[in-house]
């Protein structure tokens, strides 16, 4: 087992439908035969997470949502993120503070002039920003048609919503171009995978 000087953060980031959280637990897998890995998830597993799921299902007013979610990011950071970051561990976090920004994002954009700043600022000073960010790409109407085939929906998975998510998400893109990678999750799971883990050891190798 190889022991990092500093742990490493790593994210995962797409449309509903993208299908982030299985390359995010195919890259944990596979990095765990030589690292200590914390594999972890927003909205989280704990109380505040059901608080979270429990608006999603709702019509709550969007900024009450916001603050839900924000609160879920600081519990997840205090007792999940910043202590396995310490440890040195390799933490892969399926969706985290980008998810916010871009969905948030869109459904404050008609509240605030620039929802994205907006959101982003509400972070500034407590957040820890990941190290590397993978965004899965994949058209809206190709993501919606697979969410559609597994049970649970939720009232982001709109057509005209998930554009606006998407658009928000390669803004961050193009604001972040070293942090965040670019996807192309159309192609099969496997080639995403290696695509994945080659950056994943690339940054490795120019991290130590
Ligand atoms: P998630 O459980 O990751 O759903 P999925 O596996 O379908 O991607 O997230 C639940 C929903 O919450 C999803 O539609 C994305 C949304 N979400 C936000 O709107 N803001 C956030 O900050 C996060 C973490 C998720």
């Amino acid at each position: 087992m190889s022991r990092l000087p500093k742990g490493i953060l790593i994210t995962f980031e797409g449309i509903d439908g993208s299908g982030k959280s299985t390359i995010a637990k195919r890259a944990a897998a596979r990095l765990r035969n030589d690292y200590d890995v914390s594999l972890t998830t927003e909205p989280t597993l704990g109380w505040i997470g059901d608080v979270v799921r429990k608006s999603i299902a709702s019509d709550v007013d969007p900024l009450a949502e916001l603050f839900l979610f924000v609160a879920d990011h600081a519990e997840h950071i205090t007792k999940v993120v910043k202590p396995a970051l310490d440890e040195g561990k390799i933490v892969i976090s399926d969706r985290y503070s980008d998810s916010r920004y871009a969905y948030q994002g869109a459904t404050l954009a008609n509240r605030f002039e620039d929802s994205i700043d907006w959101v982003k600022k509400i972070h500034a000073g407590w957040t820890i920003p990941p190290d590397l960010t993978f965004l899965l790409l994949v058209s809206p109407r190709v993501a919606l048609s697979r969410c559609n085939t597994r049970k649970k929906t939720t009232k982001f998975e709109d057509i005209e919503f998930m554009k606006k998510v998407q658009s928000n998400f390669l803004k961050l893109a193009d604001e972040f171009p070293k942090r965040i990678v670019k996807i192309d999750a159309e192609k099969d799971l496997h080639t995403m995978e290696e695509e994945v883990m080659g950056k994943i050891r690339e940054y490795i190798r120019a991290r130590i």
